[in-house]
């Protein structure tokens, strides 16, 4: 029998922060209270095409750039792992096999269509009884403090609307000698790389989120929410404000992908 958990959201002191009145979406500015439901859409909209997409945009890319997120979580059998972001589950089904039988792994994500996807796959591929699902949104983790030996959120950060709060909240979470890492699109930084990466995001992607998917507008967000988001060492420093003991990053693909982990104390 599948488990199928929705844990209600707790509350916790991680709080939006309402200082600024709106916020990015891609490079439109939006109230804050409405990214929230813009990026539902987007997930919404790409849920049943995600995978296929993933596998077309990045040439199979995607895969090497998850294994290697894997190998540097360090991630052992036995252990409790959350996968914030999770969408269609390709992290969560990795360490799944990991952690085998007495371990754990908890599948997060806000968006229902994208959730419900990523059950169905897990299912088709028989990954059932380490697994659980979880409704939630990742700026309010509604799990106990010291709770996970590892976490991943995995092209998820970008579109949080809170960034330090999902930070904070997954801090609060791992527990002590706990890593977070952080698998994002980043600033690429292979000299000549740039006005090719630019030309591919904003004419061929959606281009080809018109072509498969039937939305060039979702694909436009993302080209446009990977710009928005912190660089690198940016990046770093809000990992390290949020309270990671410490932070580091492994830039791949020439930076066109960056792995950030970081360590509770
Ligand atoms: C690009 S997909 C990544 C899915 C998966 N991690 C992967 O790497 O294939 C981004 C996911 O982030 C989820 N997401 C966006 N904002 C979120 C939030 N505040 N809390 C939790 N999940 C969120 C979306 O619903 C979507 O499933």
């Amino acid at each position: 029998m599948y488990t199928v958990r929705f844990f209600k959201a707790m509350k916790h002191s991680e709080q939006q922060n309402q200082d600024s009145k709106t916020t990015d979406f891609g490079y439109e500015q939006v109230p804050i209270d409405e990214k929230v439901n813009k990026v539902g859409q987007v997930f919404s909209s790409v849920a049943q095409k995600y995978d296929v997409m993933n596998d077309l945009m990045s040439l199979g890319i995607h895969r090497l750039w998850k294994k290697v997120a894997i190998e540097l979580s360090s991630a052992k059998a036995g252990q409790r792992i959350l996968d914030v972001a999770g969408g269609t589950g390709d992290l969560t089904k990795k360490f799944a096999k990991i952690v085998g039988p007495t371990g754990h792994v908890i599948l997060l994500d806000i968006n229902y269509e994208m959730l419900t996807a990523g059950r169905d796959r897990l299912l088709n591929q028989g990954i059932v009884d380490n697994v659980s699902l979880c409704l939630g949104n990742a700026e309010q983790l509604p799990f106990p403090d010291n709770y996970f030996d590892v976490i991943t959120i995995g092209f998820g950060l970008r579109n949080v609307t809170d960034k330090t709060a999902a930070l904070r909240s997954m801090q609060r979470i791992l527990k002590p000698g706990g890593r977070l890492l952080i698998l994002e699109f980043s600033k690429p930084v292979l000299p000549g790389l740039k006005p090719i990466y630019d030309h591919y995001s904003f004419k061929i992607l959606p281009f080809l989120g018109k072509w498969v998917a039937n939305d060039a507008d979702s694909y436009r967000y993302l080209a446009e929410s990977i710009r928005m988001h912190p660089e690198q060492s940016v990046l770093r420093n809000m990992m390290l404000e949020a309270g990671f003991a410490d932070a580091e990053y492994f830039n791949l693909t020439g930076g066109i992908v960056a792995i950030h982990r970081g360590y509770k104390k």
